[in-house]
């Protein structure tokens, strides 16, 4: 059967429902009431939701979380996170909770610098375009001017703009690679709208200037695009303490843990296989506290992975040292965020986030989400290097196991009590339920 339909962008939220009920479902009016379930009673709101992207037909649901606690250069913060996954709301918590005692957290902006690049294809002689290039550079600038102006009345802008030769990697093939200071904002469309002009700019003097031959004149622009990686927008966020203060409830020989979880750190630094799982640790914290800041998920996932390989090989974003006595234990990451613009002022929850966090500027917002990795790691790292991971994660996920199987009040009440002091793996719950069932 091929499902296929042309104009639905055109049809009405209903019309598009129903075409999905009837192309899909044996239980239409199941369906239709579940999609109709998740809708806001208060159209307005609901109307905006569906605005935010295309084809909307209902709302997707994550839990926002809150992590209290967190002490960050001498600031308190609860961090709010957007997250479906157990444990990691209740890990960072703890982590904060533990650190809160022992001087908290220290964070810096190292750099704020983003990328962009207009990549195009040139048929003759370097020299030519580098002169070309020199000529034109003051236009390229001049021309992005109405674009510019209120950034740059803030104190952004355009920092720098470089010819780049890359024909070593690919025949012809040249880019315009310019830096921005957009401050608050994440500077997406900013960036992009500066870009698209530089290359209009290009392409046009190109075709008037003297020393090229017609074929030079002839510049064919590919694209013009941000780069999500920004290893120039850097942020640093470090925890330390005498390794004697590590000692607490669950670490009775500090000594043993801190070369221990230096170990494990050690491992991730060495070990793609364990660097990823360790990383994905860290983006729990990063990426739940990103969305619920209303910032673009996917562009941090995708420039903190590629920083996490600058060195050709895939590794650890945090690392250890144990020396003098001392426990330190830091992260180093890029991340180009906002707090202005896009979805910041838009979705109720992230203004709601964004003032939980005390109105932060960009840079205050890098130094908190680069925070919120750490501790994440933190918290996995202790776990794993003392009890293993399942006994806190499988604690807090009872109740969604409890979920599953539709487990009544009274029951979760019975069950919860039973596994303070019993493991929680998935069939010790399952045989629990059946037991109580009986
Ligand atoms: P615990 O010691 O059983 O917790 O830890 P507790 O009941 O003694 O409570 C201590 C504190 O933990 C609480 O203080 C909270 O801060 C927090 P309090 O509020 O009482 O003053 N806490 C909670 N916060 C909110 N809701 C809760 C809750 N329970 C405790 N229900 C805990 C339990 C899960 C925190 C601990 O075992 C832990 O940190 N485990 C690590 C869990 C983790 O890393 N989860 C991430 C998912 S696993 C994964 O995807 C990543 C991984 O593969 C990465 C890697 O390999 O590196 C592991």
């Amino acid at each position: 059967m091929r499902n296929t339909i042309s104009g639905f962008s055109k049809f009405s939220k209903s019309e598009k429902i129903e075409w999905l009920l009837n192309t899909y479902f044996s239980d239409k009016d199941s369906a239709r009431t579940l999609v109709q379930r998740y809708w806001n009673t208060d159209e307005k709101l609901q109307k905006l939701h569906d605005e935010f992207i295309e084809n909307t037909i209902t709302n997707y649901y994550l839990p926002l979380g809150v992590a209290p606690n967190f002490l960050i250069n001498d600031t308190f913060y609860t961090i709010p996170m957007a997250i479906e996954e157990s444990s990691v709301v209740a890990a960072a918590s703890k982590a904060s909770k533990f650190w809160l005692n022992r001087g908290g957290f220290k964070a810096e902006v190292l750099s704020t610098e983003k990328i962009g690049q207009v990549h195009f294809i040139y048929k003759g002689d370097f020299e030519k375009l580098q002169s070309f290039f020199a000529h034109v550079k003051p236009k390229l600038i001049s021309e992005t001017a109405s674009i510019t102006k209120n950034m740059e009345r803030r104190g952004g802008g355009i920092l720098d703009i470089e010819l780049r030769d890359k024909t070593s990697d690919l025949p012809n093939y040249y880019q315009l690679h310019a830096t921005f200071e957009t401050l608050d904002a994440m500077g997406a469309n900013f960036i992009n709208s500066c870009l698209e002009q530089f290359a209009s700019t290009f392409k046009n003097e190109a075709q008037s200037f003297e020393n090229f031959t017609t074929e030079e004149k002839n510049i064919s622009i590919v694209m013009s695009i941000l780069s999500n990686y920004v290893p120039q927008c850097l942020v640093r966020a470090e925890v330390s303490c005498k390794v004697e203060d590590l000692k607490s409830k669950d670490i009775p020989n500090p000594e043993e843990f801190a070369q221990k979880f230096k170990q494990a750190v050690q491992i991730a630094e060495v070990e793609t296989y364990r660097a990823v799982t360790h990383n994905k640790g860290i983006m729990n914290g990063i990426d739940a506290v990103v969305l619920a800041t209303g910032n673009d998920f996917r562009a941090v996932e995708a420039g903190v992975h590629a920083y996490a390989s600058k060195d050709g090989k895939y590794s650890s974003l945090t690392h250890c040292s144990v020396e003098n006595g001392i426990f330190k234990f830091w992260i180093e990451i890029p991340l180009a965020l906002g707090t202005v613009g896009g979805l910041t002022s838009l979705h109720p929850l992230v203004k709601f986030s964004l003032e939980m966090l005390q109105k932060p500027t960009a840079k205050d917002l890098m130094k908190i989400v680069a925070v919120a990795g750490l501790a994440q790691n933190f918290a996995a790292l202790k776990s794993l290097t003392t009890t293993g991971i399942q006994e806190g994660h499988m604690k807090m996920h009872l109740m969604n196991i409890l979920n599953q199987f539709e487990a009544t009040e009274t029951e979760k009440v019975k069950l919860i009590e039973h596994f303070k002091k019993n493991v929680v793996t998935h069939s010790a719950v399952v045989e629990a339920i059946e037991r109580i069932r009986k």
